[in-house]
């Protein structure tokens, strides 16, 4: 067939792109590019030609298992130091036995049953935040994302590990916090200016350095801890020091460990942070969803404790988190590229334009664009309206529609946990507080470093009457 070159905006001699892709927050720059460019848009830059796909066809086609797998850009690959072993989130290949011994023993070990065995762990994180917010009054302000991140780190590692940060105590973020910030913000940066020009500076490298250290000590301590302290908890922790492979047998070693754990505490907490920070934004800014879940939580629950069993008949707040991680996938792209062993692969777009996918291209679908498809959501694309999101609709959705969570084999092993932790967060805090926006007239921009959150997000918490 007829192949068409990637669009691809006029380059600039040395630099190709780059000045394009300058922002504040890097991802509005690529999003703006394909506003321009149509459903794909290629750029280059002094670190190499890069392909961005915002289009739902073509986002379907590249997640179709048998031609395409993941492939990880530039980003992920300088992620891991040289001689450390990569997680599962950080493995380049489904082929690398790291990735298939972790992921066999740690797949069931994120499965339901396990998942909701972490219920009343993830209660106990859940109640220290409505203490907090409860304890300071109606007069406090709060910064939702920050606390948000405190709840969300602390319910990992509680989870996972059986070990507690204690955020909820302390007003400065844990060490490991700051580090981890650190550390993804140089490489969300690697094509910002800014953040080229920083990491000249020696002090800025040996800081990274330091960085990364202390992320991987963090992590070895735990284990080591659990090796010396053995526990009968059934937390990821000990699927990993006791888990056997299914297949071969064997135990993982203490360094895959690690790096594994340095992945949960990070993908762990960082993205539902976001998911529950953009899930109260909206909920606030269209005060009709507000009332509506708070409605459903007032009949399912009322003012009991909530139990597990609610969850499934919280239907409403599913249908929230749906549309929040539609709007706001907290983790706006992933990337996809031929399969090993197959040769160049051909897509199309709606207009019938072939473009060609060459062997070890590595192709990002930018779901932040993608999820507004006008062609798959109607023309409110930009509206905040769970209602689309119903069991019934959001079953008949086009495939590959709704894709916050990856795809295929390398789709997120942590979506189950994510999901029970936000429904009982956001839900505590519907039955518990009147919420309210500091500023009335908030307007929500976001802010990226791997991840996407809201802007400068407080509120302020009312007890509701009756709770005392
Ligand atoms: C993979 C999103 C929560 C652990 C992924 C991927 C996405 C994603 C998009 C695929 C990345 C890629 O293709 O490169 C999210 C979102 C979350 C969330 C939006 C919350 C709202 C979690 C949690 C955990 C977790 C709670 C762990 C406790 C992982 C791991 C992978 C992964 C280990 C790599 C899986 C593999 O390649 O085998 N996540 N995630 N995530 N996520 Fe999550």
């Amino acid at each position: 067939p007829e192949i068409t070159p990637i669009p691809q905006p006029r380059t600039i001699p040395f630099i190709g792109n780059l000045l394009d892709l300058q922002d504040e927050v890097p991802l509005h720059a690529i999003e703006r590019l394909l506003d321009i460019y149509g459903p794909i848009v290629k750029m280059s830059t002094p670190a190499g030609e890069s392909v961005v796909v915002g289009g739902h066809e073509l986002v379907d086609q590249l997640c179709d298992e048998t031609r395409f797998c993941k492939v990880p850009g530039a980003n992920l690959k300088s992620l891991v130091k040289e001689g450390q072993p990569r997680s599962l989130f950080t493995a380049l290949a489904e082929a690398d036995p790291d990735w298939q011994q972790a992921h066999r023993i740690l797949m069931p070990a994120f499965g339901p049953l396990a998942i909701e065995e972490m219920f009343e762990e993830m209660m106990d994180i859940g109640s220290q935040l409505i203490l907090k917010w409860a304890r300071q009054g109606s007069e406090a302000k709060f910064l939702v994302t920050e606390d948000m991140t405190r709840l969300t780190l602390d319910t990992i590692a509680l989870c996972a590990m059986d070990y507690r940060f204690n955020s909820f105590y302390s007003e400065t973020p844990h060490p490991f916090i700051s580090a981890m910030n650190n550390t993804l913000l140089s490489n969300s940066n690697a094509l910002q200016l800014t953040g080229i020009i920083k990491k000249l500076f020696p002090s800025t490298r040996e800081q990274l350095r330091l960085d990364d250290e202390l992320l991987h000590k963090t992590a070895s301590d735990l284990v080591q801890y659990r090796r010396d302290h053995p526990t009968e908890k059934n937390d990821l922790l000990n699927a990993m020091v006791y888990g056997k492979d299914p297949k071969t047998g064997s135990t993982m070693r203490d360094a895959l460990i690690a790096a594994n754990m340095v992945t949960f505490l990070i993908a762990g907490h960082e993205t539902t942070s976001g998911l529950l920070s953009f899930a109260i934004a909206l909920l606030l800014l269209n005060p009709r969803t507000y009332f509506a879940a708070r409605k459903e939580v007032d009949t399912v629950v009322g003012t009991s404790r909530l139990t597990a069993a609610h969850l499934k008949d919280l239907k409403y707040i599913e249908q929230v988190l749906r549309e929040t991680l539609r709007l706001h996938p907290t983790v706006p792209a992933f990337a996809r590229g031929v399969r090993p062993g197959r040769s160049t692969e051909i897509i199309t777009d709606r207009q019938g334009r072939n473009f060609e996918v060459p062997p070890g291209a590595a192709w990002r679908c930018l779901t932040s664009k993608s999820h507004r498809d006008p062609a798959v959501w109607g023309s409110d694309v930009n509206e905040f309206v769970p209602e689309r999101m119903t069991d019934e609709k959001f079953a008949a959705l086009p495939k590959n529609a709704w894709k916050p969570f990856g795809s295929g084999m390398r789709a997120c092993i942590g979506r189950g946990f994510a999901w029970q932790e936000a429904q009982i967060v956001l839900t505590l805090i519907l039955q518990s507080f009147d919420l309210k926006l500091d500023d009335p007239n908030y307007q929500l921009n976001v802010v990226q470093t791997l991840t996407i959150k809201p802007k400068a997000l407080f509120v302020r918490a009312q007890l509701r009457e009756g709770l005392t």
